[in-house]
């Protein structure tokens, strides 16, 4: 997918029950136009997946994982694998902090999860982010690099265009305490210089990176203006619909309706 649409991605994470979940993407599904230069993509709770991706009209709206496994079957105990979500999902979040930090995932782990959603047919989203002591000691871009090369070991260039690369601060999740669109500009012309280096000028400038981190319907016009910003990684407001359906508009930057 090119970078002239934008992607917008709602993270419920442990919240709504299968049965609000899909109250919920009714509700959506009525206000949300398709329009051909936006994707919105939902990441309900796993439990929830599977119906909603029988739910869903799939030119509105795409589901995500918030999680997923890197073997592809065996003897793993409560795990769900990427071969087991191929064709329900067309996104996994992968390396979320709340991954990292709560469940204590690795830069190897990200890596395998990377691989595993490549190897299914699956768009990773890698979220990667520096905490607020990483960022008080000033660590802000080698934690980027140290987890992009964690993260993108033993993806190919070709592979590559299918990673979307969420810029997360840790600080600025779930805090109200989001990042200037400015640092946001400096972290992601970071990250694409760290892409270039690994992969070549085109991929640089070809990658789709995200902002997330307490962004609401009034802050999400500054992030999507931001140089290198192409979509959102949206949290608590995604669970509010009138919010979440305020941040989809201010993605739009034509008024083509394909379908309301
Ligand atoms: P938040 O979460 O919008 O609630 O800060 C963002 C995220 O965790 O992806």
């Amino acid at each position: 997918m090119s970078r002239d649409k934008k992607l917008i991605i709602g993270n419920w994470k442990m919240n709504l029950n299968t049965h609000e979940a899909s109250l919920y993407l009714h509700k959506l599904s009525q206000i949300v136009a398709v329009r051909r230069d936006v994707e919105v993509v939902l990441a309900p709770t796993l439990l929830a997946v599977q119906s909603l991706s029988l739910q869903i009209d799939r030119r509105q709206f795409k589901l995500a994982v918030q999680n997923l496994y890197w073997r592809d079957h065996g003897a793993y105990t409560g795990e769900v694998s990427a071969t087991q979500l191929r064709g329900i999902v067309d996104y996994a979040l992968i390396g979320h902090s709340e991954r990292r930090h709560l469940f204590n995932e690795s830069d190897k782990d990200t890596r395998n999860k990377v691989q595993a959603a490549i190897r299914n047919h699956i768009y990773p989203v890698l979220c990667i982010g520096e905490t607020a002591s990483e960022r008080a000691a000033g660590e802000t871009h080698d934690v980027l690099h140290d987890q992009l090369v964690g993260g993108l070991a033993n993806v190919t260039s070709e592979d590559l265009e299918s990673v979307i690369i969420a810029y997360e601060p840790v600080w600025a999740i779930g805090t109200g305490d989001n990042a200037l669109p400015g640092d946001v500009a400096k972290a992601i012309t970071a990250i694409r210089s760290q892409i270039k280096h690994l992969y070549g000028p085109a991929a640089a400038k070809s990658i789709r990176v995200l902002y997330g981190g307490s962004v609401k319907a009034d802050s999400a016009a500054d992030y999507l203006a931001t140089e290198g910003v192409d979509g959102l990684l949206v949290g608590g407001a995604s669970l509010d619909a009138h919010a979440f359906v305020e941040i989809i508009k201010k993605a739009h930057n034509d008024s083509i309706v394909v379908k309301k």
